[in-house]
């Protein structure tokens, strides 16, 4: 329990699917962890009156309002959430940089390489006059997540050689699924690439502190055309009677519009330091519903996450005597490993919400102690450059594609 009495008053834009995450996490954040400050759930903010009025009320929040503009607007905000889809978070967040508010952002950080980049230089101009900015990787706040990185910053696997990367999911696989704003590149940027391939990225970047240099990437979009949605939430949607067999209620077939994003990416990669890398994104893997895998394979020993089972890690430790050497399954619920002093005695399991409570903790501290949280949004860009490398290498053939320095490109 938080024993100040200091208040971040927290603004938060769009309410569905990480509306409704991030919700969960502030609401927790300051019964779960002594913090600095207590997160206070002020204004949330929606188009729609009467639903956003619904869900200030079923999520936990003092007031809201249809505007964004409202929220940044006012005195008596201090943080500002972005939870909208990837068209507004450039806008809503330069907005509320100028306007001296902490920021933090859900990945991908924006749309395009140009937006990332005006969002990085903003965050780091506002840094100088004590205004924080983070972009929502919350997978780095596993606790497996954060004791692999740990790990590899230790030394325990020596030299890292190799890094392999997947995130399967299969939510459209069945070709009359709707075309959500996740299939539009205007509203989306790319598809399985920025949207789970982003969270890959960070998270093999961040564990081994090493950058990706350069990519070969293919990408394919299987289903090119699809009926519009009557109504979507995150990765749930709607066709007006027709979500079964395609077919309208009327008899006739649904308005169709075409796919514009990538339905699976693959790619290899270097990372800095000689570290070679595969990386697989796709929303056709038939099964496989949150499937998020990383391995990381050095001189001393391996590390091996996989997210449906997040609370364990798998590690190889060469060192042991030949005779003894295994994978062994490590169950991250100890009082020593990260984050997870301040919940349940050992082997009482923590789920997926909890890597956006230990999100919500990291940014209140860091805002309340006058420090940059990470992510910064100089991370987010740099994710957002490889996303680019990617896309590009998949117009040209595959060819190799170089994936600049982010802080470079900020400041030039
Ligand atoms: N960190 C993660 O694991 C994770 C998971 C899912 C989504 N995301 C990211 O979160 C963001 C939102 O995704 P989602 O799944 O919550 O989408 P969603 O469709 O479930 O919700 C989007 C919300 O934004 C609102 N909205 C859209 N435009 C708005 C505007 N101009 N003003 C006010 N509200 C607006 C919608 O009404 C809705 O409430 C995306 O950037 C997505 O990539 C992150």
């Amino acid at each position: 329990m938080s024993t100040t009495d200091r208040q971040l008053r927290v603004g938060m834009v769009g309410y569905a699917f990480m509306g409704a995450a991030h919700s969960q996490a502030w609401r927790t954040v300051n019964r779960v962890f002594d913090l600095p400050a207590r997160a206070r759930m002020s204004l949330i903010c929606g188009r729609d009156a009467g639903k956003v009025a619904d869900a200030a009320d079923r999520l936990g929040w003092d007031a809201y309002t249809t505007d964004w503009r409202d929220l940044i607007a006012r005195d008596d905000i201090d943080v500002v959430d972005v939870c909208t889809p990837g068209d507004s978070h450039a806008e809503i967040a330069l907005a509320a940089l100028a306007a001296g508010k902490h920021v933090l952002c859900e990945k991908p950080l924006a749309n395009t390489v140009s937006e990332a980049r005006a969002m990085a230089a903003a965050a780091v101009t506002a840094q100088a006059a004590g205004v924080r900015s983070m972009c929502g990787f919350n997978y780095r706040r596993v606790p497996a997540v954060a004791m692999m990185r740990q790990f590899v910053a230790d030394g325990r696997l020596g030299v890292i050689r190799h890094v392999r990367a997947t995130y399967l999911q299969d939510w459209i696989v069945d070709p009359q699924f709707p075309l959500v704003w996740r299939l539009q590149r205007d509203k989306a940027g790319s598809g399985a690439l920025g949207d789970i391939g982003a969270h890959i990225i960070d998270l093999t970047q961040y564990v081994t502190g090493r950058r990706i240099t350069g990519v070969s990437a293919v990408t394919e979009t299987f289903v090119k055309e699809r009926p519009l949605p009557a109504g979507s939430s995150g990765l749930a949607a709607t066709v007006d009677g027709a979500a079964v067999d395609g077919n309208g209620a009327d008899g006739h077939r649904p308005a169709t519009g075409a796919v514009t994003v990538d339905d699976a990416a693959v790619f290899v990669a270097r990372l800095d330091g000689g570290v070679l890398a595969t990386y697989e994104a796709s929303r056709f893997a038939t099964g496989r519903k949150n499937a998020l895998r990383v391995e990381i394979n050095g001189s001393l020993g391996t590390v091996a996450f996989d997210l449906e089972r997040l609370n364990e890690l798998e590690f190889y430790d060469a060192t042991r005597p030949a005779g003894e050497q295994g994978f062994s399954r490590i169950l991250v619920t100890e009082g020593e490993h990260p984050y997870m002093s301040a919940w349940w005695p050992p082997g009482h399991l923590i789920g997926y919400e909890h890597s956006f409570t230990h999100q919500a903790r990291d940014f209140v501290e860091a805002v309340a102690t006058g420090v940059d949280p990470a992510p910064s949004f100089v991370d987010g860009l740099q994710v957002q450059l490889v996303l680019d490398a990617v896309t590009r290498s998949a117009e040209l053939g595959s060819s190799w594609t170089e994936v600049e320095p982010a802080l470079a490109t900020v400041a030039a």
